[in-house]
């Protein structure tokens, strides 16, 4: 691929401003060469302003959500996209959120420009499972757990029942919920359908893939391994 297209891609700029930097010299080789829009030049091999370029195609990443931003490109407020670097908003194929997280939940949320992928995680039949710890408004009455794993719970305004859940009980108001859906709203739905609020709602796992000491706010991209790791824990 040309230089000045994969720059494009990667969120560089339009293929417009893309050429101008051309113009400018600020794209070289590792040796400070510098190279042309029409050059064909492997990517670890490219630097902009003298700095190696941003992950290739194929990124995936995890980022660690603070509460109070919304997963969207263009709401208004506080945006996920804006703890990424800014230009991953602009690369194509788009970097999307693999699923949502409410605005008020924290917690782990990937990122994918690769679309088999996404759907490989989304899909119903990888059933992974999505670990919750939710601060509940009142304390658990005790017949909440068998009730998520039963398999025949129905949520108001949904036409099929919920698959079965596990639940475990943290402190009369903390809890933990494993599901292996993501309907919307589901985890704060169950609670409100057992008579309780969620205050707070913290995702620590998707399939195999912790956040572990990720702090909030960061992000990190994934390898293979990861990916590997992300896929193997089937719910
Ligand atoms: N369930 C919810 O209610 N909210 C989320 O953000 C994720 C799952």
């Amino acid at each position: 691929m040309k230089l000045v297209k994969l720059l494009a891609n990667l969120g560089y700029g339009s293929r417009k401003q893309v050429a101008w930097m051309f113009r400018e010299g600020r794209v070289t080789d590792a040796a400070g060469d510098v190279l042309y829009a029409d050059d064909q030049v492997g990517h670890a091999d490219v630097r902009v302003d003298r700095e190696p370029l941003d992950p290739p195609l194929g990124l995936t990443l995890l980022l660690h959500k603070p509460p109070g931003y919304t997963c969207s490109t263009k709401d208004t407020g506080r945006l996920v996209y804006d703890l990424l670097p800014p230009r991953f908003r602009l690369r194509s194929p788009v970097l999307s959120s693999v699923g949502r997280l409410d605005r008020e939940t924290s917690g782990l949320l990937l990122f994918t420009d690769d679309g088999q992928l996404l759907h490989r995680i989304i899909s119903p039949k990888a059933a992974l499972p999505k670990v919750y710890e939710a601060t509940l408004a009142e304390p658990l009455r005790g017949n909440e757990a068998v009730l998520f794993a039963s398999g025949a719970m129905l949520l108001e305004a949904d036409n099929t029942p919920l698959k079965p859940a596990v639940l475990d009980v943290l402190s009369p108001t903390q809890a933990r919920l494993t599901i292996t859906e993501g309907r919307y709203h589901q985890v704060r739905r169950m609670f409100a359908a057992v008579g309780n609020h969620v205050v707070a709602l913290h995702r620590s796992r998707v399939g195999g893939l912790a956040l572990d000491d990720l702090p909030e706010g960061e992000w990190r991209a994934l390898d293979a391994a990861d990916i590997e790791r992300l896929m193997a824990a089937h719910g």
